[in-house]
């Protein structure tokens, strides 16, 4: 098979896969995805594609469903190999699309161009006197406008950072569609969505947080609002990466207080799904793993975002440990009370309120009239 017979048949057969409508999977079979992608790149277990070295390898990562990282370290050389720029995968991108309920006469910006595939998709759907899309990284938006002229799609892409493009200016989308996490939603998107338009967002309560959540907001004056529909991770915008707070217990950190359980305690905090639902039930904290001097099992330890501090560290024997301040393991249980209270309440019963008259935002379970916890919204 020569290269153009692949570039025709792969997009559709990436296209039939993907759990979407129908006009969504046509527009991924009329998008070759690899005319957007480096010639090196990597899938999520690290592995990594040369398409001078293994040219059918990496034409196989460019079809298959993943998420591929286009950029490491903000391109710095000697990083830890942090991804900071990547293709989506095809079919997160397509619930997003989906999600986003568009018409052919929305004017859509989509926040981070990374590779401009998603863009293309939407120029595909739209006409690209529709689209606009913004990238904070100069290089990576040149990239992407050159990939996205020779694919044959015009929109207009700018290098900037938008989390503050355009503020102060009237609205002029329908749709805003990011494709970086936020925990902040920035003053700057709500007011550029027109009356009735949609925010669609990977959402997350910190950085520091497990996973995250697509956030679907509908604008109204001064507010945006809308369910949580589904976990969903995605790279931060680089503006909201340092959750802040209270450090990670340092090793010879001294509790105030030592519980011990009968089991380990660790096990909803390394549960996907269990942390995320603690992530919006439970506010301002960040999580992660560490290793007693000796230890042969991690700790699990959490630390406050919010301005009171607080730590805790949960050992597999059992232990407990809290800090002074905030007593997070106490919360947690708290939480879980409560949860189990209010019936079991799924990701997708949760919601949130962006409020630009108060500076807030509201997480909510069940509807707006049931505010859970606010945060205030800084940009
Ligand atoms: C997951 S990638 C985007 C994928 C892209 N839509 C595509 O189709 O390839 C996230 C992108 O958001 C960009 N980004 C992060 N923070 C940003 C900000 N504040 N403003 C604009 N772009 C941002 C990153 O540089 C990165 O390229």
């Amino acid at each position: 098979m020569g290269q153009n017979d692949t570039m025709e048949y792969i997009p559709s057969a990436l296209a039939a896969r993907l759990p979407a409508p129908e006009h969504i999977r046509r527009l991924f079979a009329s998008v070759p995805r690899h005319r957007f992608l480096p010639d090196v790149m990597w899938s999520p277990d690290r592995t990594r594609y040369d398409r001078a070295a293994d040219p059918e390898a990496w034409m196989r990562v460019a079809y298959s469903d993943q998420a591929l990282t286009t950029q490491r370290d903000d391109g710095r050389e000697g990083g830890m190999g942090i991804a900071s720029s990547s293709s989506s995968a095809p079919s997160v991108m397509a619930r997003m699309l989906t999600t986003a309920d568009l018409s052919p006469a929305h004017r859509v910006l989509e926040v981070g161009t990374g590779t401009g595939y998603n863009a293309a998709l939407l120029c595909q759907m739209l006409g690209s006197s529709q689209v606009t899309t913004i990238e904070i990284d100069r290089g990576i938006a040149a990239t992407a406008q050159d990939a996205l002229h020779t694919h044959g799609a015009s929109p207009t892409v700018l290098a900037g950072d938008a989390e503050t493009y355009a503020a102060g200016r009237p609205p002029a989308y329908d749709r805003i569609i990011a494709t970086c996490s936020v925990s902040r939603v920035p003053q700057a998107w709500v007011r550029q969505t027109r009356l009735g338009g949609r925010i669609v967002t990977p959402w997350a309560p910190t950085p520091g947080a497990p996973g995250g959540v697509l956030a679907v907001l509908d604008v109204h004056a001064e507010r945006a609002e809308g369910k949580f529909e589904g976990g969903l991770s995605f790279m931060w915008a680089r503006g909201q990466r340092d959750p802040g707070g209270t450090p990670p217990p340092h090793q010879g950190a001294l509790a105030e207080s030592t519980d011990q359980q009968l089991h380990d305690p660790r096990g909803p905090w390394l549960d996907g799904e269990r942390s995320l639902l603690l992530s919006l039930l439970m506010p301002h904290w960040k999580f992660g793993m560490g290793m007693e001097e000796g230890g042969t099992e991690p700790y699990v330890w959490v630390a406050s975002t919010s301005a009171e501090p607080g730590w805790a560290r949960l050992h597999a024997d059992g232990r407990v440990e809290q800090g002074s301040g905030r007593r997070l393991a106490d919360e947690a249980a708290a939480a879980w009370e409560q949860w189990n209270r209010w019936d079991q309440p799924d990701v997708s019963d949760f919601g949130l309120t962006v409020d630009l008259d108060r500076g807030w935002q509201t997480v909510w379970l069940h509807g707006p009239q049931h505010a859970l916890w606010t945060m205030p919204r800084e940009t």
